[in-house]
């Protein structure tokens, strides 16, 4: 299997709305040296998740998993590759594979601590990062693996695992005693995975009493029709929530203006503020003096990393596969997978997602072959 180009789409680091695409000299098998894998990228997913990689990729280190010359920056995907050639004595050519990849057609990697289900890039410049993102799947082993599922597999799969946690998270701080628990970007696929797991539980557990989606005013019909949400409204409406209601805020927009009017609302009737996006990723900033509790971070690679120390990765991954299904099949219901393919495409389908022209319900799969 060999790939002929190494299109390679990249970002200007220090200022988003440049990019361009890169004709790389492609990576030949005989480049390798022992040990090492190349990988044929095929499809990937793209979200504003992935432009929150690119708007935090100094702070976060996002930039780091695929280098790339001044001032360019790869933005991480997550998608599917199929090795192309390998030096590695336990890895063969044609084994599909699922992870983070470059928004490129080929990789390089160095594969390390192999096991039946897939293996960690242990190259270098990579070992100081996350290990989650190191992780590439070998498919045939997968247990949850459908072909025909890939592009649910894709999009989904990184997002919900946050949701995931998420939910977890509140369960265990009994939702910070709150009546009430406030999610913004609502409409956004972490969001709403969120939302469906926490009304999927809440009947053993008793709470939380209300879910309020805040989303922008044009996505507020959107939202309302799925019904994941007992109240739904738009960023404008926020001062009509009855601020004497025990609250906690879960940001998935990180908007300056909207959290600190949250915190001024709300005051300490907020029982506790959880940063987890920044998908208004040119809205950041501009909240000073909170009122309320600080703001706390919440990193998914981290906190998954502490929960399976406490319950076991095979545990922990059980309890995902089991609320992975019904969301799955939910969100199945009214997602339109679109497909993207080739350089100029995949620009365009980039800079739909920088200014917020996507719409919720459509989730972009793209590729740049040609
Ligand atoms: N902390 C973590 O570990 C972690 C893990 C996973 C995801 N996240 C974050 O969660 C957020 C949501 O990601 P996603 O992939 O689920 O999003 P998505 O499904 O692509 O979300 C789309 C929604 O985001 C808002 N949006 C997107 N681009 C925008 C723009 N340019 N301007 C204004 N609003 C925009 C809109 O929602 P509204 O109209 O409802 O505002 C839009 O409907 C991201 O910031 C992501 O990084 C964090």
């Amino acid at each position: 299997m060999t790939v002929s180009s190494n299109t390679t789409f990249v970002v200007n680091r220090e200022n988003l709305h440049e990019h361009t695409v890169l004709e790389r000299d492609p990576i030949q098998p005989e480049d390798l040296t022992e040990g090492e894998v190349l990988l044929a990228i095929d499809r990937f997913s793209f979200t504003a998740n992935n432009i929150t990689y690119a708007a935090l990729g100094d702070a976060f280190k996002y930039w780091d998993f695929f280098p790339a010359e001044h001032p360019w920056g790869q933005i991480p995907v997550w998608g599917f590759a199929d090795v192309a050639a390998s030096r590695h004595p336990e890895v063969t050519e044609g084994t599909r594979v699922y992870g983070y990849l470059p928004m490129a057609r080929q990789l390089r990697v160095e594969p390390g601590r192999l096991s039946k289900s897939g293996f960690t890039d242990v190259a270098a410049h990579r070992t100081d990062l996350p290990g989650i993102y190191n992780q590439y799947v070998f498919t045939a082993n997968d247990p949850a693996y459908r072909p025909e599922h890939e592009a649910f597999q894709m999009l989904l799969r990184p997002l919900l695992v946050t949701s995931f946690l998420l939910d977890d998270f509140m369960a265990r701080q009994d939702c910070f005693g709150a009546e009430q628990v406030i999610l913004t970007s609502a409409s956004s696929k972490t969001a709403l995975g969120l939302a469906f797991m926490l009304n999927h539980q809440r009947e053993s557990r008793g709470q939380p009493k209300v879910l309020t989606a805040l989303t922008s005013p044009g996505n507020v019909e959107f939202v309302r029709r799925l019904g994941y949400y007992d109240r739904v409204i738009g960023y404008d409406e926020l001062e009509t929530l009855d601020a004497g209601e025990a609250s906690v805020s879960v940001d998935f927009a990180g908007n300056g203006q909207v959290l600190q009017r949250l915190h001024e609302h709300f005051r300490d009737q907020l029982q506790f503020s959880s940063l987890v996006g920044a998908s208004h990723w040119d809205q950041r900033g501009g909240s000073k003096g909170l009122p309320g509790p600080k703001p706390e971070l919440f990193f998914a690679p981290k906190y998954w990393e502490e929960a399976a120390g406490e319950y076991g990765t095979a545990a922990l991954m059980q309890r995902f596969a089991g609320l992975w299904a019904p969301l799955v099949a939910s969100m199945e219901g009214w997602m339109t997978i679109t497909d993207v393919q080739g350089a100029d495409n995949v620009a365009r389908a980039y800079e739909d997602t920088l200014e917020g022209r996507v719409s919720p319900e459509q989730g972009l799969i793209l590729t740049l072959a040609p």
